[in-house]
């Protein structure tokens, strides 16, 4: 595979998203018409590979489930390694008086590798003070360093390569303090603090790049090059989260049982396979996560398995790309990776403004995920038809649609913190 810088290899996805198709691009441009969806037949969550319907909550956690993860693994995102026998956590900063006295800030380096070369992480925690014993927390992994979450000064400033940005300062790819807090209407910090909930934050190029590099830095480049069904950006980063609450098990400020992993965009996608796979996330949360996230992959509607991975082809393992023109034999649709959340719960939200992401495509995945959570005598979304803008549903598995555009919202914030206080507290 060839090497391209990030911007490169972005810009197909602006391309598309402003309906436009690169000069050499052989794809069809993107269906945003509703009538214009091909017919499609959703494989079952409930019906075993070899035909055996699954009666009960035992026969899914004991045996569907597992096929499931194994059939993502195989054909969607690529298996991981297990947790590495290297793997260590400093703390490196701890200040109670963050935020004007409202909370504490801690730094967490982690270190994947014995190798004096290991990549490291910086995890950025913010607790809430006055507080009775460990707290529930919100685990986000974030695009632009975790200074740009908040404008607190002392947020150590992301170390990984970064793309230029002219509005943000960024020459030579280096961040410094002049994108201090320039993602901060993404984070509701001072809100999630008081809920009294923790909000915990890692820069998603601390674990992995997110550009074609044959997979030669990051988390990567401690294992040899994946196999076509091992792991691409998208199971990294995910794997990088499941790292993170592997120290959360250890904090004891923290209520590791009660731990809701969540993010944006390709970093919902992850959310989503991060709580997937990893059992030990009490909820989880994919916020405009769109195709090979919570949008079911058979409507191409917006952005399809062709496209998407044709502009990012190192999100997924090789094997998905054999579906490019075959979306309708993929052994699995997104309502299965919602459905291995349960019986946790799950939250997915859409934007008006989104069409790309398939916001209907989103709700379907919630709604057709229900059938697992019935198997646990729990109730999914609750109704058929995608609700109106603004009109948050859901019982096990939360949905909004958001009017306006694709982002994270004090809305939505105030969403997740409503379904956690229904189910985490
Ligand atoms: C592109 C891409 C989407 C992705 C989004 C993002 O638009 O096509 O799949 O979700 O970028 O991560 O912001």
């Amino acid at each position: 595979m060839t090497s391209l810088w990030p911007t490169q290899r972005f810009l197909p996805g602006i391309a598309t998203l402003i309906g436009l198709t690169m000069s050499d691009s052989p794809l069809p441009a993107a269906n945003y018409d509703e009538a214009k969806v091909p017919r499609y037949e959703l494989p079952d969550s409930l019906t075993m590979q070899d035909g055996t319907p699954v009666e009960s909550a035992k026969d899914w956690t004991e045996k569907r489930r597992p096929e499931v993860l194994e059939l993502f693994r195989k054909h969607v995102y690529g298996r991981s390694p297990a947790k590495p026998s290297g793997l260590k956590f400093k703390v490196i900063q701890n200040d109670d008086t963050a935020l004007g006295g409202q909370a504490i800030r801690r730094e967490v380096l982690t270190t994947f590798s014995r190798k004096e070369a290991t990549p490291e992480a910086n995890l950025l925690i913010y607790l809430p003070k006055n507080t009775d014993g460990p707290v529930p927390t919100f685990l986000t992994i974030n695009f632009d360093g975790n200074h740009t979450v908040h404008p607190d000064p002392g947020i150590s400033i992301t170390r990984s390569w970064v793309r230029n940005n002219k509005d943000w300062g960024i020459e030579n790819n280096r961040a410094d303090k002049r994108s201090r807090g320039s993602r901060r209407s993404r984070w509701a910090i001072e809100k999630i603090l008081e809920r009294g909930y923790a909000l915990a934050t890692i820069d998603y190029r601390d674990i992995d790049p997110d550009y074609d590099d044959s997979f030669a830095n990051g988390v990567h480049r401690l294992y040899p090059k994946p196999k076509p069904d091992e792991w691409g950006s998208i199971s990294a980063w995910a794997w990088g989260l499941s790292r993170c609450l592997d120290y959360l098990e250890t904090d004891r400020d923290i209520n590791a049982k009660k731990v809701a992993v969540m993010g944006h965009s390709r970093l919902g996608k992850t959310s989503l396979w991060a709580g997937a796979q990893d059992e030990r996330f009490a909820l989880v949360v994919s916020n405009d996560s769109g195709c090979g996230g919570a949008a079911l992959s058979r409507r191409e509607f917006g952005e399809t398995v062709k496209r998407i991975n044709t502009s990012f082809p190192h999100w997924f393992c090789d094997n998905f790309t054999k579906y490019n023109d075959r979306v309708n034999e993929l052994p699995v649709d997104q309502h299965m990776l919602i459905g291995l959340a349960a019986p946790r719960p799950v939250y997915i939200a859409s934007a008006t403004g989104d069409p790309w992401a398939d916001p209907n495509g989103e709700f379907l995945s919630g709604y057709h995920a229900g059938s697992v959570y019935e198997l646990f005598g729990l109730k999914g979304v609750g109704v058929a038809q995608q609700p109106e803008a603004d009109h948050p549903v859901g019982h096990h598995v939360g949905y909004h649609l958001r009017t306006g555009k694709h982002d994270v919202t004090d809305y939505d914030w105030e969403q997740y913190l409503n379904f956690a206080d229904r189910h985490l507290k």
